[in-house]
């Protein structure tokens, strides 16, 4: 277990943020995370666990330090006629587990290509894009508890799954640590979903009318492509608030003065909105303030065009969200995990 002295942060988020951490520890064998625990619990220091650290905006440079976890392996738990059981540790990168499913034709994971991030947080916030989210094809997780070192294991019932929401970001917030996570794929008859926005469009392009598991994850890799930077050439975090949800009377009166507004029922009976509608309508789109910005395609995605800080990224979201709420009466809550110092020193 090395421990790293004043590292920058800058390759470790996709915002490119160059916050700096006091310490900094790989963690790719995690047992060898009870030493960890106790050195940090014998130094006093606040820590932060980070993974693929694409849904993550550094406020500040980080007094404490970071566990990047780094763990590897996949492997077949089980299997039946249907399906296949498939564990992945935590530090697997989410891209090559979607494209090491389609190689072998397991399918529901397919819609969910192209997000950035690893496995392990892949159920923190129940990640979701083109109609799916994992909460659809997840099985189980195995879990390290920070205080007692306890390995659990949690259903997808335990979990607790909602739009981008689970309980690891509620009760279970900085509780746990997850180590593992396993998915129950189909093995044929897959049940694919092509049925959001423009998939369909891009499969008639490319005359296919029988879609197989690789066609619609390509449908789904053009339409990210033409919408959503590459966090590689663009720093960004993908969306940095969540779609609000309103009541019914609230949509009604919007959508009496803007006919287009987008509204889908949502299962608690308000209407689920697009929040990059109204940030779009509100003028933000393409907007740019020294190297922060909003991006040219999707209004949801805020950017760094090189040298932005963490404060310059959330002084602009401070004042879309002023911005949409003057105008809209909305309230944009953030989807993007702020991390903020001194407020980690809770986490002890
Ligand atoms: N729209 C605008 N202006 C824009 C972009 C979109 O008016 O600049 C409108 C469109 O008319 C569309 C609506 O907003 O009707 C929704 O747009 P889109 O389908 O692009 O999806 P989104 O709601 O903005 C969500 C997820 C994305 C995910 C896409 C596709 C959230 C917070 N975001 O975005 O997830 O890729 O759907 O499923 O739910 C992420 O979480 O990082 C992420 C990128």
């Amino acid at each position: 277990m090395d421990i790293l002295k004043n590292i920058s942060l800058k390759s470790y988020n996709t915002f490119g943020i160059d916050a700096k951490t006091a310490y900094f520890t790989e963690l790719s064998d995690e047992k060898e995370l009870p030493l960890l625990l106790n050195w940090i619990e014998k130094n006093n220091l606040p820590y932060y666990i980070l993974s693929g650290g694409s849904n993550v905006l550094f406020v500040d440079d980080f007094p404490g330090i970071i566990i990047h976890v780094n763990t590897k392996g996949i492997k077949k738990i089980d299997e039946t006629e249907g399906h296949v059981f498939i564990q992945a540790k935590a530090g697997e990168n989410w891209e090559d587990f979607v494209e090491l499913c389609l190689k072998n034709s397991w399918g529901g994971i397919e819609n969910l290509t192209l997000i950035p991030g690893n496995v392990g947080t892949s159920p923190m916030q129940n990640i979701g894009a083109y109609g799916v989210e994992i909460k659809d094809s997840f099985h189980e997780l195995q879990a390290m508890e920070l205080q007692t070192g306890e390995i659990k294991t949690f259903s997808k019932k335990q979990c607790n799954f909602g739009y981008r929401d689970s309980y690891f970001k509620n009760e279970g917030r900085n509780k746990y640590i997850i180590l593992s996570v396993s998915f129950k794929l189909t093995k044929r008859n897959h049940a694919l979903n092509i049925t959001y926005g423009t998939i369909i469009q891009e499969l008639d392009k490319k005359k296919i009318t029988q879609p197989g598991l690789y066609d619609v994850a390509n449908a789904i890799r053009a339409i990210r492509r033409s919408k959503l930077p590459d966090p590689d050439q663009l720093g960004n975090a993908g969306s940095f608030f969540k779609n609000p949800l309103i009541t019914q009377e609230h949509y009604n009166a919007l959508k009496s003065e803007y006919p287009e507004i987008p509204g889908f029922p949502d299962e608690s009976g308000k209407v689920k909105t697009a929040a990059a509608w109204f940030i779009d309508k509100a003028g933000w789109k393409g907007f740019r303030d020294g190297d922060a910005g909003v991006h040219k395609n999707q209004a949801l995605v805020l950017v760094n065009y090189g040298n932005a800080s963490g404060i310059d990224i959330i002084a602009l979201s401070d004042k879309i969200q002023k911005s949409v709420k003057e105008l809209f009466d909305i309230n944009l809550e953030k989807e993007v995990n702020i991390v903020k110092p001194f407020n980690n020193r809770d986490l002890l």
